[in-house]
């Protein structure tokens, strides 16, 4: 089938080649000229696994294009822009209204393609984007009986093609029987399965086939958000019970295991550490409680789970600062810029917020990532931190260590080298990931989240 996708973000492009290696001849559709000359090149513009491969693999199934009149033809329109967070907590349309107004500016008359509203939107968007695209065409004299759906994305960075590729669900919300038909033809491989799992990105152990959820409009826009505020909330849950971890001399991690076990919680997203950020949570949290607040209906969950993110991210200072008694003049290196491993993505993320704190408060501070020092070079200019090239460097004459980001490397380090180098031999653990007896038995105070 002819997709045409516009947007080459996280979700954009990862539908893209996805799409395209399951057989169907995609256009991604883009404004930014170098994004898509890079794109052409074969080069992926995000750091995303398997994304560079999977596009060198599918070479001509997908064509890259500035104009969205090169794939204006297609039977599928995917909007897959980005939608920012206004200062208010409300959600910046911008970028989907200017789409639909492009779809309508040249939507040929006989043409009746399905427009896909991918990004995560408002309640109530996928119509209005309905609308605008008919004022658009009103204003040519064009009639066109074109459909609209709302098919929100669930994957997370790091594990976009897994995700994409092997989803637990997929929700298509529409008005009409024909717009469910049309999509599950898009999608028809990866709910039979029926293709062939590209090298390297296998099905998660155990996986079956993923259902085909068909709702409404408003009930597959609301998904996304109840599903991203669950789990916000079941983070949000397991950290402030990290925190009654420390105080009563459990280990959270025995807990979250305990209650996980049980499959009516599962033990997805239940690891205690420096909280969440990134483009959704966050995002989707505040928005969310902006559509409370129009319907004049609080969200006291929501609220609270954003509230302990807060807490969650000055608890790492508050440990520094109770190891070091005092934080001004000490050296702290701060492990790990993005807001999780297997990205360069540093939207909202704690270690970015955890050393603005840290600076505010008089610390000398020194960053390592292995991906996102770039990004935050560039995105943060005006941030008075030192970059190391690596984490012995980072440490070297450090009176403290902060563990923020879990990238796999920080397993395997070598803590006897490290220590050497260090003023003062302490350890916060962010993420519950090292050795607590193997750093204490190194000599270093070692301090983690809800552990004891
Ligand atoms: C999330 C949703 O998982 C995805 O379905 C949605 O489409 C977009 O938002 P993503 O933001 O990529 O995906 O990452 P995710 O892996 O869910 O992690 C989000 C944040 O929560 C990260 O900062 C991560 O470090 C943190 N996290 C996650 C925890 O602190 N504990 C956990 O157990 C899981």
């Amino acid at each position: 089938m002819k997709i045409t996708i516009i947007g080459s973000g996280y979700v954009g492009l990862t539908t893209g080649l996805s799409l395209a290696y399951l057989g169907h001849e995609v256009t991604l559709i883009d404004r930014n000229h170098v994004i898509i000359e890079k794109l052409r090149n074969g080069v992926v513009t995000i750091h995303e696994a398997g994304l560079g491969q999977l596009l060198k693999r599918i070479g001509r199934s997908i064509c890259f294009s500035t104009r969205l009149q090169d794939g204006i033809d297609a039977q599928v329109i995917m909007i897959a822009v980005g939608t920012p967070c206004k200062r208010n907590g409300d959600t910046d349309l911008c970028f989907v209204e200017a789409a639909a107004e492009e779809i309508g500016e040249i939507l040929p008359p006989n043409h009746t393609p399905v427009v896909v509203i991918k990004s995560t939107v408002p309640i109530g968007s996928a119509r209005r984007v309905k609308s605008i695209i008919e004022l658009n065409l009103k204003k040519r004299g064009v009639e066109n009986d074109f459909f609209v759906a709302s098919n929100p994305e669930f994957l997370r960075e790091g594990v976009a093609l897994q995700d994409t590729l092997y989803p637990d669900r997929i929700v298509m919300g529409a008005d009409e029987i024909i717009v469910f038909d049309i999509l599950r033809q898009v999608y028809l491989p990866i709910l039979e399965q029926s293709f062939e799992q590209p090298t390297g990105v296998q099905a998660p152990q155990g996986y079956g086939l993923p259902a085909y959820v068909t709702t409404n409009l408003a009930s597959a826009e609301l998904i996304k958000y109840a599903a991203n505020s669950f789990l916000a909330i079941k983070i949000s849950f397991i950290n402030e019970f990290a925190g009654l971890a420390e105080r009563v001399g459990a280990d959270i991690r025995e807990v979250a295991l305990g209650i996980g076990l049980d499959r009516r919680i599962g033990t997805g997203s239940l690891a205690a550490g420096a909280g969440w950020g990134g483009s959704c949570f966050p995002k989707d949290t505040q928005a969310i409680l902006y559509t409370g607040f129009l319907y004049d209906y609080s969200l006291p969950l929501v609220d609270a789970a954003i509230r302990v993110n807060k807490r969650q991210r000055k608890g790492i200072v508050d440990k520094l600062q109770s190891a070091l008694k005092v934080i001004r003049g000490n050296t702290i290196g701060i492990m790990g810029l993005a807001f999780k491993p297997g990205t360069d993505d540093l939207r909202d993320s704690p270690p970015i917020e955890i050393a603005h704190i840290l600076l505010d408060m008089g610390a000398h501070v020194r960053v390592y990532d292995p991906v996102a020092m770039y990004n935050c070079m560039a995105q943060y200019p005006d941030m008075k931190v030192e970059y190391a090239s690596t984490v012995q460097e980072l440490a070297t004459g450090c009176d403290a260590l902060a563990l923020i980001t879990d990238w796999r490397e920080f397993a395997s380090l070598d803590w006897d080298c490290i220590g050497s180098s260090m003023r003062n031999k302490v350890v916060v653990d962010g993420r519950n990931m090292l050795s607590k007896q193997e750093l204490e038995h190194k000599g270093f105070t070692y301090i983690g989240i809800g552990t004891c």
